[in-house]
């Protein structure tokens, strides 16, 4: 019911040469594989030139961040109409963005209601750090991150959710699929809550978190897991492919 989506989260890396270098592999590797949503999101000094690569093929460019301001004196800031031209997708509210930049639920819901209304899709990412999770409350922490990075958004037929552990990101130990599907779940009650249960059946919900080639597929097997926020992976062509085989494998069954 609910079309699979692969989006690859590039973070700081690649130069607009290498990122080149990097879509046009994902481009290739990805080619004739139906079925699946794929997103590169690079730097943003890159995205001409990777929107350039993908032009005409099914994978679709998302960036980073955004600012929810519309245009003015933000310093090094980007605006949602600087990237409609470029992007489809926009991730917001990482936890990296969370942590290194004291991004609040606040914020997050003023940059995904920005993009929505400029026609963006965004991403939207929660999580809990490893504390809650040991003290038993991820699920809590998550269906607050919810309500709180979406108060007063309503382009539900837009949003994409990701579900990424704070602990489980760039460490190589992944959740299990298990506990992936229990959060993604709750975030679905929550969106249940606040969208209505129709729109919640169709928000796809991703898990991030040390995802690679090899472990991907039990998670995206999982019946509220829709996909996969790749970081490491996606930067190597062949893994990212690989992985959106894998999705498209299962979907296909
Ligand atoms: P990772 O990153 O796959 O390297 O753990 C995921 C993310 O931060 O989106």
């Amino acid at each position: 019911m609910r079309t699979p989506v692969i989006a690859g989260n590039w973070k700081m890396n690649t130069t607009p040469q290498t990122a080149t270098e990097l879509a046009r592999g994902v481009v290739d590797g990805t080619a004739g594989i139906a079925g699946v949503a794929t997103i590169i999101c690079p730097p943003f000094v890159s995205l001409q030139a990777v929107k350039s690569v993908a032009a005409g093929s099914d994978v679709a460019v998302g960036a980073q961040n955004v600012s929810a301001e519309r245009s003015g004196a933000y310093t090094g800031e980007v605006s949602v109409e600087m990237l409609a031209g470029l992007v489809s997708y926009v991730i917001v509210g990482h936890s990296e963005r969370r942590s290194l930049y004291g991004e609040t639920d606040d914020d997050v819901a003023g940059k995904a209601i920005a993009s929505a209304t400029g026609g963006l899709k965004p991403i939207v990412c929660v999580g809990e750090p490893l504390e809650v999770r040991r003290a038993g409350d991820a699920e809590r922490y998550c269906r607050g991150q919810v309500r709180g990075s979406l108060a007063g958004y309503s382009a539900w037929e837009s949003l994409v959710v990701a579900y990424e552990p704070v602990w489980a990101i760039g460490t190589g130990q992944a959740a299990s699929p298990r506990d992936a599907q229990v959060i993604a779940r709750a975030i679905r009650d929550e969106l249940s809550n606040i969208a209505g249960q129709e729109f919640a059946e169709r928000i796809p919900v991703l898990y991030g978190g040390s995802v690679n080639p090899e472990n991907a597929g039990p998670f995206i097997d999982r019946p509220d897991v829709d996909g996969a926020l790749v970081g490491g992976a996606s930067l190597q062509a062949d893994d990212f492919s690989a992985i959106v085989r894998v999705t498209a494998g299962l979907t296909l069954r």
